[in-house]
Order: structure tokens, then sequence, then C-alpha cells
């Protein structure tokens, strides 16, 4: 299948490491040039400099934190004045915030909306105008399978996504008229750095290896996901086969969620 992203631009926030690196090295694996960010610069030039030997395609990396306007706004342009343009848009940084309602004091909850909703907002102002010139333009969020089954012991993750999910969906009818199509891909249990906070929290004595198991139980398909699982998704959506596909909100969690 000729996926058309050979050229295109994409740019992907939290590109440094886990889903978000996985989904880099996809796209730029079907030829799509890739613009991207991360706070911390160790990983983010490892990542820029594996991808551009092992793909060849051009790479900009910049420390950039999604919580920050004015260093989304810049690094947003400069990306799109490196690659001369953009054409795909990957919210993804992000992390997970555990805990009840108990747990979770208003300043960590506030902090967690913004890295999730106002950082995809934010990416999505300042990409936009970009967007509009492309012929091929697509906004991909990278949610979580829990803003639509809640996980009450995730309480500020679930009401957090869901608030996500709810912007995707009515960005995805305002963007329409310019042909720019936003679709949600929603998570599972998926190996990645980011467990480390949750281990913390539920399970502190416990080793990964164990936590991961025991989410492995849990779930129909009996594993946890890899990162290039979603990645492989995310690049459909992004493709030029994906023309009809907009506002749309897919699970991949190996068939954990019950609902239908
Ligand atoms: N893994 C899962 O099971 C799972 C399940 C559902 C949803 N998700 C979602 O998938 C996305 C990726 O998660 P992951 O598991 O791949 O996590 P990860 O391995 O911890 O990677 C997160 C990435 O985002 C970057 N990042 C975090 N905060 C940032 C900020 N404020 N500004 C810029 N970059 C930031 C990180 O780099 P720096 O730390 O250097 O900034 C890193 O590149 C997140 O939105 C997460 O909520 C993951």
């Amino acid at each position: 299948m000729d996926l058309g992203l050979k050229g295109r631009k994409a740019l992907v926030t939290g590109g440094s490491k886990g889903i978000g690196r996985a989904i880099a090295f996809e796209l730029a694996g079907e030829g799509a040039d890739l613009a991207i960010c991360a706070r911390g610069a160790r990983d983010l030039d490892d990542t820029a400099a594996t991808l551009r030997e092992e793909t060849g395609v051009d790479v900009f990396a910049g420390a950039a934190d999604v919580t920050d306007t004015n260093e989304i706004r810049a690094f947003v342009e400069q990306a799109a004045a490196a690659l001369g343009g953009l054409d795909i848009l990957v919210n993804n940084a992000g992390s997970a915030l555990p805990g009840t309602f108990e747990d979770v004091e208003e300043v960590r909850w506030r902090a967690d909306l913004d890295v999730k909703l106002f950082a995809a907002m934010r990416c999505v102002r300042a990409a936009l105008p970009y967007l509009k010139q492309s012929t091929q333009a697509r906004i991909i969020n990278i949610n979580s399978i829990v803003g639509r089954q809640i996980a009450p012991e995730y309480i500020a993750n679930s009401t957090d996504r869901a608030a996500c999910l709810a912007f995707s969906k009515g960005l995805a009818d305002n963007l329409a008229k310019y042909g720019v199509l936003v679709n949600s891909v929603n998570p599972g249990n998926v190996k990645s750095q980011a467990w480390g906070s949750t281990l913390d929290y539920f399970a502190p004595d416990a080793e990964l290896e164990e936590y991961y198991a025991q989410a492995s139980r849990e779930t129909p398909l009996g594993r946890v996901g890899e990162a290039d699982e979603i990645a492989a998704v995310v690049t459909f959506l992004a493709s030029k086969r994906a023309s009809y596909i907009t506002g749309a909100s897919i699970d991949v969690d190996g068939g954990l969620v019950r609902y239908i």
C-alpha cells in the first residue's frame, strides 16, 4: 500500500522516547521528514541522530516544553522553516498521573490538564497556518482509553483525557472546511518509561516486568502493547489512504476496554 508519506513534513511532540519516538521512526520509515521536540535535550538529540542515520530523512529537533506557549510557537515556526512547511501534527507529549480524587491535589491536576489538553491546543494554534497550506493535512492526538472507560484510580487522567477526546472531536468539525483531518488514537497499556510513575504509585516494591505481567492478564490479547503498534495506526491515519476519516477515536489496547 502506498501511504503517500514520502516528503511529507511531520511534527511529533514528545518524540524523544516511548510512543512518540516510535511514531517518528514509523513516519520516517515511510519517507516523511520529521520535527521532534521534548524537554530533555539528551534523549532528543540521540533520537534525532539515530533517525537521520537509519532513515536518511531530514530531522529538526528542538528542546521545547509543550506547557510553554512561547517555546512551542518558536519551535513550530523553526520546524516549519527548516522542513519547508508542515503536513502532519502528532500531539503525543504527556505523562501519566495516577491517583484517586483524594490523592490528587488541584495544582497537580491543573498541571496534568495543561500538559494534555492545553498543550494540544497550543500546538494546533501554532501549526494551523502551515497545515492549512497542506494538501494532506492531519492532526493526530494521542489520548488514552481511560478517557472513554473511566479508571477511578486515575481520576485526573480519565477526566483530562475525556476533555481531550471532546476537543479532538470538536476540532475535527471546526477544521474540516480547511481539509485538516483530526483523529484520536487511544493506547491501552503500552510499554514505555512512563510506567515508572504508575509503578511508584500502585506497587513501589514491584519490578516493571511483574507489573506488565499483571496488566497482560487483564488484556484479552494476553500482553501489553509495544510502542510501534500505536505508531502503525498513527502512520495510517497520517497517510493519504486515510482520506475520509476525521473525528474518529481509535482504541489500540489489545481488546482491554469492554464498551461497544
Ligand atoms: N504508555 C502507555 O501505556 C500509555 C497509555 C495511554 C496513553 N499514553 C499517552 O501516550 C503519550 C506518550 O506516552 P509514553 O508512554 O510514550 O511516555 P514516555 O515514554 O514517558 O514519553 C513521553 C515523551 O513526551 C515528552 N514530554 C513529556 N512532557 C513533556 C512536556 N511538558 N513538553 C515536551 N515534551 C514532553 C518526553 O520527553 P521529556 O521528558 O524529555 O520532555 C518523552 O519524549 C502520552 O501522552 C501518554 O499519556 C501512554
